[in-house]
């Protein structure tokens, strides 16, 4: 496996070190983060971003959170906990992966609940360790799976950003990308440049040509040329939620690629981790999807490019009909007939 990423969140001692992810490609800079106040900024202003690193974060940003609280009963330590926990769970509302995360600290944490608060605290930096090193190995699993449905000599479009530095390490839509070039194949990636915050051009660009993989940058709008002409063997993209009907929720522009796929019958296949599996949320319809400020797209990166006062909608994500996947990739194999019955069986 390529060793060319990046741990982009990772805690010592204390301290949670974040890429700053939003200072891509120019610049190569680690946060150093003592405060939960400063992991909800750093996840709100996607310093940190994609759905598992959004996770992790999420724990250690919670541990941050709660590291301090002098020795007490279980239930005055716990209701500070709920506080911190419902506090970072305002961040950013599609990634299902932040409230996975914060539900697995929350079951450990009652877990621990005959234990002084130093042990819970203690079992509590243990839980987000955990959650960060099983990330990786699932990460590799599922590129692994991935790569059973590609074939040397293919090209692949890809959507906004799922790989390495949106994980614990390797990515979910990239990790078969990575295990491609290992292999020696000659795969021809083309990243969407993912309007209006280019985490196609920005980070994908970036990582893919750090590992040497063959990667072409397009805009958005040439997507559907480029599948015209017949470069694109298959589409491959990450996710912050699945529903339990298989409705997939990914980075605004994302539904727009699944149709012209399948207008050019192309294979249309999403990574899911099962950490980003809602079988709570029955339908797509029901995914709170994020609204992100104006100022993204009428003066994205220091630039007005609209009229001052212009109306904007700003979704940054939308939700792809199951009807239009190919198939959901995870860790646990690939899934491809019926996701409402195929999904529950991950969790058996
Ligand atoms: O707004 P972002 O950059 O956090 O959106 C990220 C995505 O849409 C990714 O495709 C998704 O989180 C999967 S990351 C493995």
């Amino acid at each position: 496996m390529a060793e060319a990423f990046l741990q982009s969140v990772y805690y010592e001692n204390g301290v949670l070190h974040i890429l700053d992810q939003t200072k891509i490609p120019n610049v190569t800079e680690f946060l150093e983060i003592t405060k939960i106040e400063d992991a909800w900024d750093a996840i709100k202003q996607l310093k940190v971003r994609g759905a598992p690193a959004i996770g992790i974060a999420a724990a250690y940003g919670l541990l941050l959170g709660i590291k301090d609280v002098p020795e007490s009963s279980f239930d005055d330590f716990y209701q500070e906990f709920k506080k911190q926990s419902d506090y970072l769970a305002t961040s950013r509302p599609t990634a299902v992966n932040l409230f996975w995360a914060l539900k697995r600290m929350d079951e450990r944490a009652r877990k621990e609940k005959n234990q002084s608060v130093a042990a819970i605290i203690a079992a509590l930096e243990n839980e987000a360790h955990l959650i960060r090193n099983e990330d990786e190995e699932v990460c590799r699993t599922i590129g692994e799976h991935a790569l059973t449905l590609l074939q040397d000599g293919m090209g692949i479009l890809t959507h906004c950003n799922a790989g390495g530095i949106a994980t614990a390490r390797y990515g979910t839509a990239l990790a078969p990308l990575y295990l491609a070039k290992e292999k020696g194949w000659d795969i021809k990636v083309f990243a969407d440049e993912t309007r209006p915050l280019l985490q196609g051009a920005r980070l994908t660009a970036w990582e893919l040509m750090q590992a040497g993989i063959d990667v072409t940058l397009i805009t958005d709008n040439m997507a559907a040329m480029v599948m015209q002409k017949g470069w694109v063997q298959a589409v491959i993209v990450g996710c912050d939620r699945v529903a339990a009907n298989g409705d997939v929720a990914n980075k605004i522009g994302t539904y727009g690629v699944a149709l012209m796929a399948k207008a050019h019958q192309i294979p249309f296949y999403v990574a899911a981790p099962i950490s980003t599996i809602d079988l709570e949320t029955k339908t797509g319809a029901n995914i709170p999807i994020e609204e992100r400020d104006a100022s993204e797209i009428t003066e994205g990166f220091g630039k007005r490019t609209a009229p001052e006062g212009v109306k904007v909608f700003n979704p940054a994500f939308d939700v792809t009909p199951h009807k239009l996947v190919t198939a959901i990739i995870t860790e646990k194999g690939i899934l491809t007939g019926n996701y409402q019955e195929e999904l529950p069986k991950l969790f058996q």
